[in-house]
């Protein structure tokens, strides 16, 4: 695996894979990887001839009371994950490399980005889809892969994509889970062992949702009060949202006549975790 820091040397080596006849599939990463991140590389390995990755904690997607400087790092054994992929090609940068003194151009989706997190972490997305689009910049793919569990982040990007011409396609790999059905995240690592027991309560959560649904309820407030009655009964677990949206625009629906998402943020003691599930799409 190739290992590069520098934004131009990576648009170079992009480049001559792409003269080569090359297609590049990419998956974006904060590092500190799981087998979430795993299965979006082995997805993208199947797409496309060669397979770049990117390992940046981007500091403009975090709020100023937000956990970027204890974000969990471990680079070398991200590194050895990503060779059994085999990822060919991993962009390291260095913030500065990414935000030089001066930078002050944004990229933002409006709309997809209200409600849900975008309601609870100002400036979050807009941090996002600016590092995203520069990474695209960069790597020069020809398809990227993101997970659904970071749904609005996946909608937004999605947005970005179409509203700004990037010639890629952008392909959403369903949630990895842990065998008890916790949502893999680089944040469980943050979870004590009793934690990690309470955090199980989200996807509960949107079991029980999920099966208001099925027993033929059609508006999301019924949804809603099915996920947070399990929530609720959860002791530690400190609700921030439940809603249950439009899964594709995720503007609200007064009724479920059409695919649905009910995306969940919860704390568990300081760690906030989230979580979602889309009902009434063909599989
Ligand atoms: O999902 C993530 O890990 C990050 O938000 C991403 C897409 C790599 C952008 O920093």
């Amino acid at each position: 695996m190739e290992v590069i820091a520098s934004p131009t040397e990576m648009q170079r080596w992009s480049e001559r894979a792409r003269h080569r006849g090359d297609t590049i599939a990419f998956v974006p990463t904060m590092g500190f990887l799981h087998e979430g991140h795993l299965t979006l590389m082995r997805e993208g390995r199947k797409r496309a001839s060669v397979l770049a990755s990117s390992l940046f904690v981007n500091p403009t997607q975090f709020g100023p009371s937000e956990d970027f400087a204890r974000y969990p790092r471990n680079f070398e054994g991200d590194c050895a994950m990503m060779r059994t992929v085999p990822v060919d090609v991993l962009f390291a940068p260095e913030p500065d490399a990414m935000y030089p003194q001066g930078s002050q151009t944004f990229v933002e989706a409006i709309e997809v980005t209200k409600g849900l997190c975008g309601d609870h972490r100002p400036g979050h997305f807009r941090g996002v889809t600016t590092v995203v689009a520069k990474l695209f910049n960069i790597v020069k793919p020809h398809v990227a892969l993101f997970g659904e569990k970071d749904y609005q982040q996946l909608r937004a990007i999605e947005r970005m994509v179409k509203d700004l011409n990037f010639d890629l396609e952008i392909v959403p790999v369903a949630t990895v889970r842990e065998a008890d059905g916790l949502a893999m995240s680089s944040r469980n690592a943050y979870l004590k062992p009793e934690e990690r027991e309470k955090a199980l309560s989200l996807h509960r959560a949107l079991k029980a949702a999920g099966a208001c649904f099925r027993a033929g309820a059609r508006e999301p407030d019924q949804l809603v009060r099915a996920a947070r009655a399990v929530l609720e009964s959860a002791s530690g677990v400190r609700i921030e949202y439940v809603e249950a949206v439009d899964a594709a625009t995720l503007e609200p629906l007064p009724t479920i006549d059409r695919p649905v998402v009910v995306a969940i943020a919860a704390y568990v003691g300081t760690t906030r975790l989230i979580d979602n599930l889309v009902l009434g799409r063909s599989a």
